[in-house]
């Protein structure tokens, strides 16, 4: 029997945390969502089946147009009519980079799921000017030449795109562009920044962090003042550490984000002494990580980089296990799982039909049910401890809680020991006063009294199981069948069996 306890309210999640990203990218975006010549698509050329999926797992925001391809993304190539657009040959991701699914396309895409939109602006190729523009004609309401335009292409109503992205992993030597130098970029996000401000207060700015100290310090000294967020990408793999390799990266993510919190920790909450000469406000607010690249990919050196990535039922593990993370630290403002559809994706759509992958099942689960305000979760006893080889040692149990704004409380417990169920036990914990959120944490934490804690979380309320499993851990789905089953079961008492490399759902309402 393992026991666990439920603490205290953390703090309000933010829903962003269950956003993703879509680019221009092998069929992602042409010939995934967009797709006027397909049967499946409606009359605006969006594939009715991918928009329904899309709906399904209902990011709240949704980035684009990269990524990576973003170092050679003109904006101006793909709004306005179609016969007027320019083709370019994709330098990135080979192939050609279609301009028919651009800005005006994707923002009514984004209003049709309910995301909000988040753009990534051109930092390699591209000028502050051409961002500001782009800021403009989204945003404008003024009699401006690119509000202008922005309403001669038929959108009367300014687009609000509330965040943006300045660059794209620029520290990243290898891909187009200088800013892999970081004065280089200090100097031209602040560049951009001001154009983008400029033209816009209100929107959020996403600077561009990575897990080197000598990039992330002295970008923050310089732009903290100026930005909203602070971009950090993570991609886990199997990496020849065979069944538990992603859970390896896993383990770094997350103390990556333990760094990543605590140098954010150091530059102060409110800016003072901001000069009213850049004409616009500082940011108000702690900076907050934007996790806006996230998944497995197991890259592979070929024409496709295995982009086109089968997940199995392991992994749907690990995305539940990164989403108990996410529930976990409050400083992540947003995270974007990278991408949305056929790239490294939840979503595959075929010529006559589209499905989802088994990461899909988690996502739609969690963005359903883990909502609301942010509760910690402690081990009373022992966290089993499996011997992942190479991977190292991964805990048997990841685990969140939260309490859904109507006072439902939900413990969300993932067993990635494929050969083990685990009996638990649940109690409610007064005394934690767990800050950090973090089940580790809290568990070493000394144990304090807080008053304000409603000791009736879950006493007395009616208790009912949701269990997601695979058919194996290596088991994939298809279009024709479904690895992932749904069971679900009423509680009795606070004891609940949690079934070998299952994803679980404990709902008291
Ligand atoms: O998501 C695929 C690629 O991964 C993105 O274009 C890039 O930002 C990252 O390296």
């Amino acid at each position: 029997m393992i026991e666990l306890s439920i603490g205290t309210p953390n703090g309000v999640i933010d829903q962003n945390i269950y956003g993703q990203f879509i680019e221009h990218i092998l069929t992602c975006i042409n010939g995934g969502i967009y797709d006027p010549c397909s049967p499946l698509a409606d009359e605006t050329g969006i594939r009715a089946d991918v928009l329904e999926k899309m709906k399904e797992l209902a990011p709240p925001v949704l980035r684009f147009p990269g990524g990576t391809i973003m170092c050679q993304y003109h904006w101006e190539d793909a709004i306005g009519p179609m016969e007027k657009r320019i083709r370019r040959k994709n330098l990135i991701w080979g192939s050609e980079l279609d301009p028919s699914f651009g800005t005006a396309e994707f923002v009514t895409f984004c209003r049709r799921i309910g995301a909000e939109p988040m753009i990534c602006v051109n930092m390699a190729s591209g000028t502050a000017e051409e961002a500001g523009n782009w800021v403009e004609y989204c945003n404008g309401t003024r009699n401006t030449y690119y509000a202008n335009l922005r309403r001669s292409h038929g959108y009367e109503e300014p687009f609000q795109v509330k965040y943006w992205c300045i660059g794209n992993e620029s520290y990243a030597e290898p891909d187009i562009g200088i800013h892999h130098d970081v004065s280089l970029y200090i100097r031209d996000a602040m560049e951009f920044i001001k154009f983008m401000k400029l033209t816009d207060k209100t929107i959020q700015t996403v600077i561009v962090g990575c897990d080197r100290e000598d990039w992330n310090r002295p970008v923050l000294d310089a732009l903290h003042p100026v930005t909203d967020y602070f971009s950090y990408h993570h991609y886990s793999g199997e990496g020849n550490m065979g069944l538990y390799g992603p859970f390896a990266g896993e383990r770094n993510l997350k103390e990556t984000l333990a760094r990543l919190t605590a140098l954010l920790q150091t530059y102060p909450e409110q800016v003072t002494d901001f000069s009213p000469w850049y004409r616009f406000p500082p940011r108000s607010g702690k900076i907050r990580i934007a996790l806006d690249e996230w998944n497995i990919w197991n890259f592979v050196p070929d024409e496709t980089y295995g982009l086109l990535q089968t997940y199995n039922w392991r992994d749907a593990l690990w995305t539940a296990s990164i989403l108990n993370l996410l529930l976990s630290t409050p400083e992540i403002g947003m995270a974007n799982l990278a991408q949305s559809v056929n790239v490294i994706a939840p979503i595959v759509a075929e010529t006559d039909g589209s499905w989802f992958q088994t990461i899909a099942f988690p996502l739609r689960l969690y963005r359903t049910a883990m909502t609301g305000t942010r509760l910690s979760v402690s081990f009373r006893s022992q966290n089993p401890v499996i011997d992942g080889k190479a991977a190292g040692q991964v805990e048997a149990l990841n685990v969140s809680a939260v309490q859904n704004p109507d006072g439902t409380v939900r413990l969300a417990v993932v067993n990635r020991d494929f050969d083990h169920d685990y009996e638990i036990a649940v109690t409610e914990d007064a005394r934690n006063q767990n800050q950090s959120g973090d089940p580790d944490t809290a568990a070493k934490q000394t144990a304090s009294p807080d008053c304000s804690f409603n000791p009736n979380l879950f006493q007395g309320k009616t208790g009912e199981l949701t269990v997601l499993t695979g058919s194996a851990p290596d088991a994939v789905c298809s279009r024709n069948h479904s690895c992932v089953s749904e069971t679900h079961a009423l509680i009795d008492g606070n004891t609940i069996r949690i079934p070998a490399g299952s994803i679980s759902l404990i709902t008291w309402r």
